[in-house]
Order: structure tokens, then sequence, then C-alpha cells
């Protein structure tokens, strides 16, 4: 049975008040005992806050990247040594902002995963397409070589302590979200590829959906069979729309 995790990733956003702020939020309207985790993933510079503000709530800190290399001459990088030390459990790696705004190809996208994994942080490893990607009908192919990079590097059992997150480049910030039977069907695709290299991974691996989540989209997203929670941009910002994305999360 696999748990079903929301987690905000905040991206650039906030402030060292703020940041407290939301997590007050979110601590005060997150139900005691829930069936589902619940991450949040605020800037850098934002984490030992947000560390100190998350103690003995449950909530898990995540770090929106993490360096390829173990330390040294890297300047603007951030190692994830750095990363547990200050609380963090979970890392983003190849969000489409990192892939698209910043260049960061399938192999350093795949060198940061197995950074994480070589610190004992889970990645949160986002794959997806373009639009014309979608439209043109290479969404499995691009997924596919997304993935193709993380196998090559870590091997057949790279998904053993890992989460993908499948977000469609043109679902995010747009306002335009796949329908649930679009998710199911890349989330179904992307298991099966995992399945293929290790079938235990795959059967416990939790799968996020991204793009445009919303209260009012989350919960037919998260009933998708393979469709195991969710990484939530904006409308983690706004704690009253994320805690109700969150209890989408719960028993239906
Ligand atoms: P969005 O972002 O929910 O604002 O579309 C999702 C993401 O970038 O992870």
């Amino acid at each position: 049975m696999r748990t079903t995790l929301i987690a905000g990733n905040w991206k650039m956003n906030g402030s060292r008040g703020r940041t407290r702020e939301l997590i007050r939020a979110i601590i005060a309207g997150l139900p005691q005992s829930r069936g589902y985790e619940v991450v949040v993933c605020p800037s850098f510079v934002f984490l030992a806050d947000a560390a100190g503000a998350l103690e003995g709530s449950g909530v898990g800190l995540g770090a929106q990247n993490v360096c390829d290399q173990d330390q040294g001459a890297y300047t603007g990088e951030i190692a994830g040594d750095m990363l547990v030390e200050l609380g963090c459990r979970w890392a983003i790696v190849g969000h489409s902002e990192r892939r698209h705004l910043y260049g960061e190809t399938n192999t350093l996208v795949a060198s940061r995963f197995v950074a994480a994994q070589r610190h004992g942080l889970t990645p949160i490893f986002c794959v997806g397409e373009k639009l014309e990607e979608r439209e043109s009908g290479a969404t499995e192919a691009i997924l596919d070589e997304q993935l193709h990079a993380v196998f090559e590097q870590q091997g057949a059992q790279a998904f053993r302590s890992a989460i993908i997150a499948y977000e469609p480049v043109w679902a995010i910030g747009t306002g335009r979200t796949a329908t649930a039977e679009q998710a199911q069907a890349a989330h179904a695709h992307i298991r099966g590829r995992v399945a293929e290299h290790d079938a235990r991974a795959a059967a416990e691996l939790q799968i996020l959906y991204g793009g445009s989540v919303k209260p009012e989209n989350a919960r037919s997203l998260f009933a998708q069979p393979d469709v195991d929670g969710g990484l939530i941009g904006g409308a983690s910002l706004q704690a009253q729309d994320f805690l109700a994305i969150c209890h989408a999360g719960g028993p239906q």
C-alpha cells in the first residue's frame, strides 16, 4: 500500500516571516492523525527557519535542488550534506524550471538524483513533456529518456528510495491541468518502465502529479490508481488551498 504524499514546492517565494507564518497555518490546519504525508520545500535560505517551525509537527522538509558534487569549488550550489544538516529529508531534482530556464540536462539531473541518494535524501525526480512534445505524440518517449538517464547512472534499483513527480510542462503554473485520465496514463507508463527494471520498486514507488493542482481538481487526480499525491506549486503558497489539497489526499 503506497502512502499519499503532498509536497509544496514554494519556488522563489516568501521571506523568513512568511515562511514561519505559512508553516504555522499549515500545521494548525492538519489533522493530528492523517493518512497521508506532507512535505514543504521552501527556498534554501529559509530552510533553517522552516526546520525550526516544523519541529514536532510530522510535516517533512525538502529542498528544491541539490548539487551533484559533495563539496568544493561549485559556486552557488548546495551540497546534500548541508541539506541533511538543516533537517531536509527530500530534494526535488530536475524540476522543469531547472531544466528549461537553467539548462539542466538529463545527465546533470541524473547526477543530482544520485547525489541526493548518496547523502540519504529522497529525490523527488521531476519528469514531463512540453506541449509540442505531447501534441506530436512524443510524451512517452520523453519520459523514457528522462528515466533512462537515471537508470544509466544509478542502475536498475535506482527507484528503491525515490519519488517521481510527473509534471507536464504545459500544466505548470498555467492553470491548465492534465485531466485525470492523462495523468493516470502517464503515471502508469512511468510505473511500467520502472517495473521493467525492478518490479518491487515500481509497486512501492510514489508517483506524484504536478501542474496546476488546485483544491477543485486534487481529489479526482489523487483518486487515480497510479497517482500517489501531488507536487504543488502556486496553490501551496496559500495555507487554505494547500490544506484543502492535503485533505483531498485523505480517505475518500
Ligand atoms: P504549479 O507548479 O502547481 O504552480 O503548476 C507545480 C510545480 O512546479 O511543481
